[in-house]
């Protein structure tokens, strides 16, 4: 099966130019003006933009956490990425403490294997690094192709590892080449917080937000450098949210160091204003909590600076009866929101369309650094020769506004309900077939891949 798009605006992180593609089979075969190869199918690209498929790296389907679900699946969830434009996902695996990587893999396994719409990948969660748990690292990279090894500096009794383990960790993974992410927050800090909130009789959600300040999040992201640095281990900070933590990043840059590091759409674009709704502000009640606008200026200025390499979504769902779940205490309303299909858009509207950031900047960050981070470049994450046929078909000009009454989410609210936006999805296809077109899937669950990652040397 060939396809040939003609005429649209191709861009990547480095070029924008009109050209002609030809689709073959699953991955790009040539690329150039005027192409006159036969092919059976035509697509006429004229006015629009052509994208490599979008990457979040950073996703929790069908997730067991704070006593729930998250509500997407890995159906739901990948089908509606591609409906955003992502065409590939790395979700996390969880380690339950006390038992191996391999059990935890099996049970995400389970649950992904011939359900997923989209393609995805996996991090491997490590809450309890021992000696099984060290020998099980190898495996995970050589035979099962997941090289990213996620760490919670938070989330204590449950997800949280000590420093001891962290560095420990660290060691391994550096030596069989891999990279360890993590969850930088101060989890000692923030249950003190939380504990001192509950006993003042301070329940309502802006009680997420306060008990979990800025200093927390700093001084873990320059623990976390520091142990990085020192073991010489590739490292990434998942959602860094505020200035404090980047200028953390920035500090590390100053003794030569690179460290990763990923925010989230809604961090650039959402404040804590919305915590003072009264319970309305649980459907924006994740770890960490969204931050002040001075925040957003930094992270935008650090996408622009290079410090800040990735903009995922940490989509993390639940139904508004599962937030409901704390509606007496803020600490029991399950953190998280979603974001997963609103990501490229939301992106493209407030970052280009606006003139924050270049269109190859644009590609650079939702693309093709996710690809090239985690060992999926140059198979995901560009449009050139050989690479995956993952791309999306933007109309630049379009509004549109977002709606639950209208997204693919498996959730009954948005947390971006009514956004007026600029810019639309409108065709995408994954490895050469046309999985989305005006709206509509074209295709089942069980057509996503799961992709293993190569190793990493942290340097792109
Ligand atoms: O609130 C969040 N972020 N929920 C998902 C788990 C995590 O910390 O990433
Ligand atoms: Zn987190
Ligand atoms: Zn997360």
């Amino acid at each position: 099966m060939s396809l040939l798009i003609k005429n649209g605006r191709i861009i990547t992180a480095t070029d924008a130019y009109v050209a002609d593609l030809l689709v073959e089979g699953e991955t790009i075969r040539a690329i150039g003006k005027d192409l006159s190869f036969p092919a059976d199918e035509t697509i006429d690209a004229t006015g629009l933009l052509v994208f490599p498929g979008g990457i979040d790296p950073h996703v929790h389907l069908d997730m067991p956490f704070m006593g729930t679900f998250s509500s997407d699946t890995h159906e739901t969830g990948t089908r509606a990425a591609l409906h955003g434009g992502t065409t590939t996902v790395i979700d996390f695996v969880l380690q339950k403490q006390g038992h191996s990587l391999k059990d935890a893999l099996a049970d995400w396994n389970s649950r992904a294997e011939g359900t997923a719409v989209g393609d995805y990948s996996f991090h491997m969660a490590v809450t309890d690094f021992n000696e099984n748990t060290r020998a099980e690292i190898q495996q995970m990279i050589e035979n099962e192709g997941i090289t990213s090894f996620k760490t919670f500096m938070a989330y204590k009794g449950a997800l949280m590892i000590d420093d001891r383990q962290m560095v420990a960790l660290m060691q391994e993974v550096k030596k069989q080449g891999g990279m360890v992410t993590v969850h930088a927050t101060n989890g000692d800090v923030i249950d003190y917080l939380v504990a001192k909130h509950r006993a003042e009789g301070k329940l309502a959600p802006l009680y997420h937000y306060l008990s979990q300040p800025e200093m927390t999040e700093a001084e873990a992201s320059g623990r976390f450098a520091d142990m990085a640095d020192y073991t010489g281990c590739p490292a990434y900070i998942v959602h860094l949210t505020c200035e404090g933590a980047l200028n953390a990043v920035r500090n590390a840059t100053r003794r030569n160091q690179k460290l990763f590091v990923e925010t989230c759409i809604q961090y650039l674009i959402l404040d804590a204003s919305l915590y003072e709704k009264d319970f309305e502000g649980a459907k924006w009640v994740m770890s960490p909590p969204l931050r002040e606008k001075k925040d957003q200026t930094t992270l935008w200025a650090g996408i622009n600076q290079g410090l800040v390499q990735v903009v995922a979504t940490d989509h993390c769902p639940f139904m508004w009866e599962q937030k409901l779940m704390g509606k007496d205490d803020f600490s029991k309303i399950p953190n998280g929101h979603p974001a997963i299909e609103n990501r490229m858009e939301l992106l493209y509207s407030e970052g280009v369309h606006t003139g924050k950031i270049t269109e190859n900047k644009y590609i650079e960050v939702a693309c093709t650094n996710p690809a090239k981070i985690f060992g999926l470049f140059p198979k995901k994450g560009t449009i050139a020769v050989g690479s995956d046929a993952d791309l999306v078909l933007f109309d630049p000009t379009e509004k549109h506004t977002i709606s639950a009454q209208t997204h693919h989410m498996h959730v009954d609210y948005s947390a971006y309900e009514g956004w007026e936006i600029t810019g639309k999805v409108k065709t995408v296809l994954l490895r050469g077939k046309v999985v989305i077109d005006n709206g509509n899937c074209l295709v089942e669950k069980g057509y996503g891949q799961f992709i293993k990652r190569n190793k990493v040397s942290g340097t792109i």
